[in-house]
């Protein structure tokens, strides 16, 4: 059977485009682009050439009517072949980036821990293109099953190990307390997963030592939320500036993160009452939430050794648990870390507190500085003043966190998993972090610097 478009018996293609069937009726827009796409690239005029050649079209209207349809042809023909100056066969990379995802497959995920933060890693992964909660896992029997009815995930478990076993599972996302990060994450490497670990991620170095070595001899990625801020609009903005030496040599970092009434376990996550025990939680308000601003902090400033750590710690803000469990985390922690070439990085962070408003991110340079909420670029000041210049950094309406958290680590893990560059805050930068915490804690017990 003869196509549309294909030469007849009489050797002239019979294209509807071409008005054969109503004479005198031009051909409709449609027509003419599915013309213009048949024309062969190396020969745009096809249609041009083929006219002059159709006897009732050589009437002097047809003519001209038909020679101004053919240009159009021509130019739409030639609009639509591939651009001379880019004339590679080779994708580009934005080409090349949706092929890659096109051709990608779903990566299946498995949740160990479902709890508080387990039910948002489930909502988070649900929503990561190319991605499946396939398996979740609660040593509390009920758990599980709960959140995966809920999510329609499809089997539940109260052992991890089946999990591990599963050949449609790639990831496991290890969301259990901190006392219980160790043993899921090494046992997973070990089988063959991926894993994103919670922060913090190890309660000891000797701990932490053994998971990036787990993650290093089986070639798998291993990262921690921690990096959750990294992720972030400003972050990822403010750590392209000082790369780009927009703050000339950067010699101090501050964070000051203090809560009212934020003790989890006491006024938040009541239920969750690990936070509160040193055996389980590895300590209070440093080792919690101060494990963001240091993995955020080391990043910024490019990741430099650190020389030494001094620290205080303070507990009993605020009434006690009113039923006697173990209480004997730091409520508030003061650091100050030497770092190699002279900088220094300072937090202040507490769960509790009698202050409002002292969330402070800040990062000096010797030719500019940078604050964050919203993210603010400080220069020096004009020739007759003593004010610093400033300005906004991001645009109207870009949140500093837009683009982290949990999702960004989630699309971030996926793109590793295709290949591409590793998750942020990997394993070896998740034990510096690890190595200053346990410093400062070491510091304020003993009321010295550690030098590392
Ligand atoms: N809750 C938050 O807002 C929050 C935010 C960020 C990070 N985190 C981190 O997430 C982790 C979990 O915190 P959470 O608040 O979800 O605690 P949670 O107590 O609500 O949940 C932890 C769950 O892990 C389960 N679990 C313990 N050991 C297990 C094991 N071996 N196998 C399977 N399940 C096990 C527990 O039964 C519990 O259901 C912690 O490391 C915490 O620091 C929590």
């Amino acid at each position: 059977m003869r196509q549309s478009g294909q030469p007849a018996a009489d050797g002239w293609p019979r294209k509807k485009a071409l008005g054969s069937e109503t004479p005198g009726a031009g051909p409709t827009a449609g027509e003419l682009h599915a013309g213009a796409v048949a024309a062969s690239p190396g020969k745009p005029s096809n249609f041009a050439l083929e006219f002059d050649r159709i006897p009732h079209l050589n009437e002097p209207a047809c003519r001209l009517q038909y020679r101004r349809i053919a240009r159009r042809a021509i130019i739409i023909t030639l609009y639509l072949l591939p651009d001379p100056s880019r004339s590679s066969t080779r994708p580009n990379c934005k080409e090349q980036e949706s092929e890659m995802r096109m051709a990608g497959r779903t990566y299946g995920i498995g949740i160990i821990g479902a709890g508080h933060i387990g039910r948002a890693h489930v909502k988070t992964w649900r929503e990561c293109p190319r991605a499946e909660v396939r398996a979740v896992v609660d040593v509390i029997p009920g758990r599980a099953p709960v959140v995966a009815h809920e999510f329609k995930i499809p089997s539940a478990y109260t052992d991890y190990a089946p999990v591990l076993e599963r050949h449609d599972i790639d990831l496991v996302a290890v969301c259990t307390p901190p006392y219980a990060h160790y043993q899921p994450t090494v046992d997973a490497l070990q089988a063959g997963k991926a894993v994103l670990c919670e922060k913090p991620f190890a309660l000891q170095v000797g701990e932490a030592e053994r998971m990036v070595a787990a993650a290093r001899a089986s070639g798998q990625h291993l990262a921690v939320a921690s990096a959750r801020f990294r992720y972030g609009a400003a972050s990822c903005k403010a750590k392209e500036m000082i790369a780009a030496g927009a703050l000339g040599r950067v010699y101090y970092g501050r964070a000051s993160l203090f809560r009212q009434r934020g003790r989890p376990g006491i006024d938040l996550l009541k239920d969750a009452t690990w936070f509160l025990s040193k055996g389980h939680a590895g300590g209070g308000a440093l080792i919690d939430i101060g494990v963001y601003e240091i993995d955020l902090m080391l990043w910024l400033m490019g990741n430099p050794r650190v020389l030494s750590v001094s620290a205080t710690t303070w507990q009993g803000i605020g009434d006690p648990r009113p039923d006697g469990m173990v209480q004997n985390v730091e409520d508030h922690a003061t650091v100050m870390c030497q770092l190699e070439g002279g900088a220094a990085f300072a937090l202040e962070v507490a769960w509790a507190s009698h202050i409002q408003d002292q969330h402070v991110r800040l990062i000096l340079g010797d030719r500019g500085g940078l604050q964050f909420g919203p993210l603010t670029f400080f220069g020096p000041p004009v020739a007759v003043g003593r004010d610093c210049l400033s300005r906004r950094v991001l645009g109207k309406g870009v949140g500093d966190g837009a683009g982290g958290g949990l999702p960004g680590i989630a699309r971030a893990f996926i793109t590793a998993l295709d290949g591409g560059p590793a998750p942020m805050t990997p394993a070896e930068e998740a034990l510096v972090v690890t190595r200053v915490i346990d410093a400062a804690y070491c510091s304020a017990a003993t009321g010295r610097p550690v030098v590392l």
